[in-house]
């Protein structure tokens, strides 16, 4: 394990205490209890000025994919700064248009879109949003169809199954033949001839999205490859191509990853386009993890501590925090190891414990093995869970979700509230 912390230089140590943009965690922790998400805007935005610093002089967009953290706050940061964004479904852009975002630059993607989610989709806005990512033949007619009975034309990109190895978990790999995702690429070519011929359909681009928490330069390069090759079959029949959308995936740093800064990343792609003469084409780009992944933590505080019989007869050592896989799914449904950092240091010996939440399931843990100095009443910090933290947290075991605040210029501004017990029944009903 490296001994900066993922998230640096945002989040730091100043002697013992674990601070975000300057701002000491336990005081937050203090001031707006626990469990509590907290982001740093400026380390979101330093990360989206990795991507745009690499692509001065070129057209392109920037869509940031909501999935990861979409809330409003967030949103408005990237809205403001001149993101676009990457939706997948109708409550993702009722979102974007909430928090100020340009629906002429959302894209929006999804196997599975209804002919409602279209609609809001196309009619959003005078000129709607800026492309669908389709998925399959049969939703290009379904799209076709709600384009027409609105006097619309719905613009298009076809997301293609590059079916390259992004080497990633199984569960977030997406770029492979056998996965549910894209068109295969031995039928794009035919997929873009019927697309063309649909009176209600605008083709405007190109799509794929391989995985996610890529640490590789290389399955980008592959990937891009492979879409150019498809571009060139695509226009020689006639069929102009004007975007190409590379999707999301670049890896952060949950332990000692490596990941390719984006701007790396950026250049690596350019270069191959214009080696490849497609240099003009506009690029566009869905990053999410990279985006915000490092730029946030959540914060616990410990309850219970049950350690295991002394003489090594009985079982492990369970601290037993205040956050639980409703709060932060990722280490029990992808076995995802993020680091786990006391917010005030002790000196004292540091025994090994699974840190664990309140829920009745087994699969309830935030980390496993982890060498801690703590006491009751301690605060932790889970690392780099600015991505896929609160966007998956659900109310299981009837728990209210957490709160959120953001850091802004160091000043702490709590952006969701945390949900209390009236929210969570109210749509209820009971029988009559
Ligand atoms: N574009 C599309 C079409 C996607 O499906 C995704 C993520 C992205 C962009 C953004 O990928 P990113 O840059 O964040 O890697 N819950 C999992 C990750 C699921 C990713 C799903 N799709 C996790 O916590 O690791």
């Amino acid at each position: 394990m490296s001994t900066t912390l993922p998230g640096a230089p945002h989040l730091a140590r100043r002697g013992a205490s674990l601070q975000l943009d300057g701002v000491d965690l336990a005081a937050l922790a203090r001031d707006f209890g626990t469990p509590l998400y907290v982001y740093s805007q400026a380390a979101m935005l330093d990360a989206l000025a990795a991507y745009e610093r690499a692509l001065v002089g070129r057209r392109h967009l920037v869509c940031y994919a909501m999935k990861a953290n979409s809330s409003l706050a967030v949103l408005q940061t990237f809205a403001r700064a001149g993101c676009g964004f990457d939706i997948v479904s109708g409550g993702e852009l009722a979102r974007v248009l909430a928090a100020g975002g340009d629906p002429s630059r959302v894209v929006f993607s999804g196997v599975g879109k209804t002919p409602a989610e279209m609609r809001q989709a196309l009619t959003c806005s005078p000129t709607g949003v800026r492309c669908f990512n389709v998925e399959s033949t049969a939703e290009l007619d379904t799209l076709n169809a709600v384009a027409l009975s609105l006097d619309r034309r719905a613009p298009v990109s076809l997301r293609v199954n590059p079916d390259v190895d992004a080497g990633t978990h199984p569960y977030i790999s997406t770029g492979l033949k056998d996965n549910k995702f894209g068109v295969a690429h031995a039928q794009a070519l035919a997929a873009y001839r019927h697309a063309a011929s649909l009176p209600g359909l605008q083709v405007v681009g190109i799509d794929c999205h391989i995985g996610s928490q890529i640490t590789q330069v290389a399955p980008f390069l592959d990937a891009l490859d492979r879409l150019l090759d498809l571009v060139e079959q695509v226009e020689a029949a006639g069929i102009p191509i004007h975007h190409v959308d590379v999707g999301g995936g670049l890896g952060i740093t949950y332990s000692d990853e490596a990941p390719p800064q984006a701007d790396v990343l950026v250049s690596a792609l350019l270069q191959r386009l214009d080696e490849r003469g497609h240099g003009h084409r506009e690029l566009l780009f869905e990053p999410g993890r990279s985006l915000v992944g490092n730029a946030g933590v959540l914060l616990t505080e410990v309850l219970v501590l049950k350690p295991g019989a002394e003489d090594g007869s009985g079982g492990k050592n369970f601290c037993i925090v205040d956050a639980a896989m409703n709060d932060m799914l990722r280490p029990a449904m992808y076995e995802a190891w993020m680091q786990i950092e006391p917010c005030v240091l002790r000196d004292a010996p540091a025994p090994v414990w699974d840190v664990v939440g309140p829920v009745c399931e087994s699969g309830d843990w935030l980390g496993r093995e982890r060498a801690l100095a703590v006491q009751p009443g301690d605060v932790l910090a889970l690392l780099s869970a600015g991505a896929y933290g609160m966007s998956m947290a659900s109310n299981y075991n009837t728990r209210p979700r957490a709160a959120e605040v953001m850091l802004v210029k160091g000043q702490p501004y709590l952006v969701r509230q945390r949900e209390d017990i009236t929210s969570l029944l109210a749509s209820d009903r009971l029988l009559g």
